[in-house]
């Protein structure tokens, strides 16, 4: 079992990237037993896809190494690494492009949510990272890959050009990847508006929850969250059309390791003057460690680049095989 999975370096970490992806990484990689290897990359090749000057790319890979480190990837336990430190993902990705098909590409729904009204005006690259994305998790042979349910139309490509290389060059190389989305993994919405998604590009940094708040700041952003005047239901079904208040249950519940129906048992009749303190008390009991490690990490150029030189050395030795046998079948003379 090889567990795969990239995240896109971007700066400003919320609560929403922590609960969305991060977390389960790290439970992925404590569970794991002597059968199970983990990989986790960022995906700064894939970065490219959006503009960006060279202080605020390097800036952004550093500042997520530090935030997955200080969540709790151990890279001892974890291959982490950046993905353009490992050539082969690059390699791949052109080998693959002579697989996949533009009719696939074509139907990609978040090209077409990205690339907007004004196609022509879209990257390549913006086009071509799914293709990206499938040599990312072939080169490994992962066979589980977690991710967001946005990216699963990516996973069900990345599986047909697997088969279709395997079928053109009359191999068996490519690995059938499963995703892996996790069901609990609740959507955090903006603390303003609970019908959008917290976001790093909201204007009003009270909308979201920074792995660098202090606990002061932290207490301060949830007892001015939004929420209405209603008290908490018996269970989540009262919940339905109170987005603001299911929010809160839901971030509560995801930290907490409990459900939303438990959390509104509990609380069940209280207004949210009662809830709100406790929802501050599990933010900082959790998000206080996180912070130190961070703050302590986020400066230690050094410490950082050691830590991803290293992974990017055994994804490299990993990657390996599997890029050699890629080329062989297609009778690239390498
Ligand atoms: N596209 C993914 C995202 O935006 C990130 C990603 C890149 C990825 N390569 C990957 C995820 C390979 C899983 C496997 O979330």
């Amino acid at each position: 079992m090889r567990i795969l999975s990239g995240i896109q370096p971007t700066g400003n970490l919320h609560l929403g990237n922590y609960l969305g992806a991060i977390r389960n990484w790290v439970k992925m990689q404590d569970e794991q037993n002597a059968e199970t290897e983990c990989f986790f990359f960022l995906a700064d090749m894939h970065s490219i896809t959006v503009h960006e000057d060279r202080a605020t790319r390097l800036a952004n890979v550093r500042d997520m190494t530090a935030a997955l480190v200080a969540c709790g990837l151990d890279p001892d336990k974890s291959v982490l690494f950046n993905q353009a430190r490992v050539p082969a993902h690059a390699e791949l990705c052109w080998l693959l492009c002579g697989t996949a098909r533009i009719g696939w590409m074509n139907r990609m729904t978040q090209f077409k949510d990205k690339a907007g009204k004004n196609r022509d005006s879209a990257s390549v690259g913006l086009y071509v990272y799914p293709v990206l994305m499938a040599a990312d998790v072939l080169l490994y042979q992962a066979t589980h890959v977690p991710v967001g349910e946005d990216q699963k139309q990516h996973l069900e490509l990345t599986r047909d050009v697997a088969t279709k290389f395997n079928t053109d060059f009359g191999v068996d190389l490519f690995t059938m990847p499963d995703p892996i989305i996790s069901k609990q993994t609740a959507r955090i919405m903006s603390l303003r508006d609970g019908t959008s998604k917290m976001s790093k590009s909201d204007p009003s940094d009270m909308s979201r929850i920074n792995l660098t708040d202090d606990d002061d700041l932290l207490v301060q952003k949830v007892r001015k969250a939004k929420t209405d005047a209603e008290p908490l239901p018996e269970t989540a079904e009262g919940l339905e059309g109170r987005a603001e208040a299911l929010n809160l249950v839901s971030i509560y519940a995801t930290l907490a390791g409990t459900t939303p129906d438990a959390v509104c048992a509990e609380f069940a009749g209280q207004g949210f003057g009662a809830f709100k303190p406790a929802l501050a008390d599990v933010l900082v009991a959790h998000l206080s460690p996180i912070r130190q490690r961070y703050v302590a990490l986020k400066n230690d150029e050094a410490a950082l680049d050691a830590i991803l030189i290293k992974g990017a050395e055994k994804a490299a030795a990993a990657a390996e095989p599997t890029l050699k046998a890629a080329y062989d079948a297609m009778g690239l003379l390498r």
